[in-house]
């Protein structure tokens, strides 16, 4: 990964202007995780420490203080294990290399965080994110309190420092957008080459299944220099799209049903996220082609609601009247049951068919960080009966959308065999997502579609997939 040490000093910046006079921050890394025996999972940075940091290495831990003053822990430099686990940056070249102001040898952190947080106001850390940073950093306190009698003065305020970063996540910066660009570039391709070599297998009478499309997707995924899938793919052969965490698994890809792909690279630490439903052998019936036209008109709805000064939630609310009325007219939905679209809404008739929402925040993470409610307006609680659970809902007002913030839009909508249902439709299960970024460019309509590389028009799939 390439590193622009002046990108992270000024988030290092940014952040330390919001701890106070004598506050003090801690963002370690994730940890190496096992995977069975000594084989370990790939290592994967955690999200914040990089957004500060632009550091991959494990092992490291940042400590910042309210005046800018930047401390990185991290692995010193050794001959032996660098022989066998690659090359450590260590902590002497750290400095030029990250921009920090200075850096220690992890093995001495023990030792220096007591100091370090001696006279303190506050500490700040991510709260609830790394199992064990509370009880160690309890520790550390703990020490400190042991020198009350010399004079030292423990800190007696410990503040979540997620919700000074998740803030910055939130609203993303041109390196960011740069980045994710590029992985929705990425990930896009690899949609396409999955439906194209897929449906030219099946038309030659292979026996396809779908790890042969998951095999497509991340060739090409590492072809483009992406490290790893920003989550774990989905390639659902027919009723198994319905199974909404499916994972690519042996089933066969047999013409005549729709494959439903959901799958997206990580570049360089940042996530996309797109699906794809299309046929098999690159042909939609008529019944598919009826359902996908009304997943695609509730996505055309939700991109239109999808602008600055918006609320997170209007694109959902404008996906679900446009999935709802398409059910009543395709009895998907009884209309007796329910003899308005209003009604249907109210009672979430919608719901056996569309029992996820519509977006979530992408970023570093594929389910990123940032508030789902105004920060200015999370005193304004309404309450309300969920018709299905009976359960009390409280609700605050929905986040507004600014410049810059990054979302999914992704209905779809599954038909499990139902005797209430006609049966030309059992077992589809369709969603069409893409990655918008909220913008006020005059050259979009309030956002920009930054995953439209592979197109979502049906006539547009086929033709890609008669290719
Ligand atoms: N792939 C996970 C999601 O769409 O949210
Ligand atoms: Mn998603
Ligand atoms: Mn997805």
């Amino acid at each position: 990964m390439m590193t622009n040490p002046t990108l992270y000093a000024a988030r290092r910046a940014r952040v330390a202007a919001q701890l106070g006079d004598g506050g003090i921050a801690i963002v370690p890394t994730a940890p190496e995780r096992p995977r069975n025996r000594d084989a370990d999972f790939p290592f994967r940075h955690d999200s914040y420490f990089y957004y500060l940091t632009g550091f991959a290495e494990p092992g490291a831990w940042l400590v910042l203080t309210g005046d800018g003053h930047s401390l990185l822990f991290c692995r010193p430099k050794d001959m032996e294990r660098e022989t066998w686990d690659g090359i450590r940056l260590g902590p002497d070249a750290a400095p030029a290399a990250l921009g920090v102001d200075e850096a220690r040898c992890v093995d001495e952190l023990d030792q220096r965080l007591p100091r370090l947080l001696e006279n303190r106001a506050a500490v700040w850390y991510p709260f609830a994110t790394h199992a064990g940073l509370h009880e160690r950093i309890d520790g550390w306190l703990c020490q400190v309190r042991q020198r009350a009698r010399h004079g030292a003065l423990v800190p007696e305020a410990q503040r979540d420092l997620c919700a000074v970063l998740d803030e910055m996540r939130l609203v993303k910066d041109a390196h960011e957008l740069e980045l994710m660009r590029r992985a929705a570039r990425i990930s896009a391709n690899a949609h396409a080459r999955a439906m194209q070599r897929g449906a030219r297998m099946v038309r030659a009478g292979q026996d396809v299944r779908e790890y042969h499309l998951e095999a497509e997707l991340l060739h090409e995924f590492r072809r483009c220099g992406a490290q790893f899938p920003a989550y774990g793919s989905i390639v659902a052969a027919g009723a198994n799209a319905c199974v909404l965490h499916y994972r690519a698994g042996d089933a066969p890809v047999r013409p005549g049903e729709l494959v439903l792909i959901d799958a997206g690279c990580e570049l360089d630490g940042y996530a996309s996220d797109i699906t794809r439903t299309f046929p098999a052998d690159g042909k939609f019936t008529g019944p598919q082609r009826e359902l996908y036209q009304l997943a695609l008109a509730a996505q055309q709805a939700a991109i239109a609601a999808t602008r600055p000064g918006a609320r997170f939630n209007d694109p959902h609310d404008a996906a679900v009247k446009v999935l709802t009325q398409g059910m009543i007219d395709l009895g998907l939905i009884d209309k007796n049951q329910h003899p308005t679209l209003d009604d249907a809404i109210a009672q979430r008739a919608y719901f056996a068919h569309y029992m996820h929402r519509t977006s979530h925040w992408l970023g570093m993470d594929v389910h990123d960080c940032g508030g789902y409610a105004e920060p200015s307006e999370t005193g304004q609680v309404s309450e309300r009966r969920d018709p299905l659970s009976g359960e009390i809902i409280r609700e605050r007002p929905s986040r507004i959308l600014r410049p810059g913030m990054v979302l999914t839009i992704e209905p779809g909508l599954y038909v499990r065999p139902s005797d209430k249902v006609p049966n030309a439709f059992w077992n589809i299960g369709i969603r069409i997502e893409d990655d918008a970024l909220v913008t006020d460019d005059p050259r979009f309509d309030g956002c920009e579609l930054i995953t439209r590389d592979v197109s979502v028009d049906p006539d547009a799939i086929e033709a890609l997939m008669a290719g």
